[in-house]
């Protein structure tokens, strides 16, 4: 049986894997993100393994487009199987400037994005009375980092975001996977100048989250290590945090 997923964010990294994932196994996957150069070559890689990608040119912090979008798949497709909502961006604070620009777009894209993204298919599912959602957190939703309060911020909106959402989407047949990602080998993380604990392949982190959607399991933390250091992480003091987190100076 084919299935329709929608994956946002998949013109790099984690999102394109995910959608040469499922191009594998012949399904129909709408390909969003705002690089048209990179859509095109995901979309051809796509064909190549048997898949049938549509791509959406779009900004996930744009509502309006967002739903344009969902309509189209979901009409061009007679419904919706797997919204995947993984477009994100990372970045500095930058709030001794004194412009939250910096700051209020990581947390438009991370957070807004995902709500623009995932609920113009919610109606849809509760219809079909089926349909799996997954939306990309990050271990770093866990604690404050330092100069990413941004981006931890907007992770660990997510994590309460979705917790609450299990109980509004359960009683519909609708599953809620949350992904937790420590570092995954992406256009994200190539400049790091620090050492990756665990760092993991993308084509890995994908058949690893698509499993876990699969089983409809509510939580996934990844690579496994991070499920036992997350406990200490949260309990770490603020001067260790400080000492083990890579600072301005190091990203530099
Ligand atoms: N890599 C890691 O170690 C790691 C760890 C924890 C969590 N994560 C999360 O995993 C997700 C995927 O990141 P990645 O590591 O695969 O990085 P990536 O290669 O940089 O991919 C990010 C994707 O999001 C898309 N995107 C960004 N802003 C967008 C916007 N406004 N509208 C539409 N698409 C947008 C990008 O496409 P365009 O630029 O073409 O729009 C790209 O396809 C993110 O949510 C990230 O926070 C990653």
């Amino acid at each position: 049986m084919s299935l329709n997923i929608f994956i946002t964010g998949a013109s790099s990294g984690i999102g394109e894997s995910l959608a040469y994932y499922y191009s594998r196994k012949g399904y129909t996957i709408g390909i969003a993100a705002r690089r048209n150069d990179r859509l095109q070559t995901v979309t051809d890689k796509c064909i190549e393994l048997g898949g049938n990608p549509i791509v959406y040119n779009i900004d996930v912090s744009d509502k309006e487009k967002c739903k344009d979008a969902a309509k189209d798949f979901m009409s061009t497709n007679k419904g919706i199987d797997i919204v995947i909502a993984n477009a994100g961006v990372g970045g500095d604070d930058n709030i001794l400037s004194g412009d939250p620009s910096e700051i209020n777009s990581i947390l438009k894209i991370n957070l807004l994005g995902v709500t623009n993204s995932v609920i113009p298919f919610i109606p849809k599912m509760k219809e079909q009375h089926s349909g799996r959602i997954a939306i990309i957190s990050s271990i770093a939703g866990f604690r404050g980092l330092p100069h990413h309060g941004g981006y931890s911020a907007s992770k660990a909106a997510l994590r309460n975001l979705t917790e609450s959402w299990n109980y509004t989407l359960k009683p519909y047949g609708i599953s809620l996977t949350t992904i937790f990602p420590g570092y995954i080998d992406t256009e994200m993380t190539k400049d790091h100048k620090f050492k990756m604990p665990f760092l993991m392949h993308s084509d890995k982190a994908s058949r690893i989250i698509a499993n876990s959607i699969q089983r409809k399991r509510r939580k996934l933390i990844l690579p496994w290590q991070w499920k036992f250091i997350i406990p200490i992480f949260r309990i770490l003091p603020r001067f260790l945090i400080y000492r083990f987190t890579p600072n301005q100076k190091e990203l530099k």
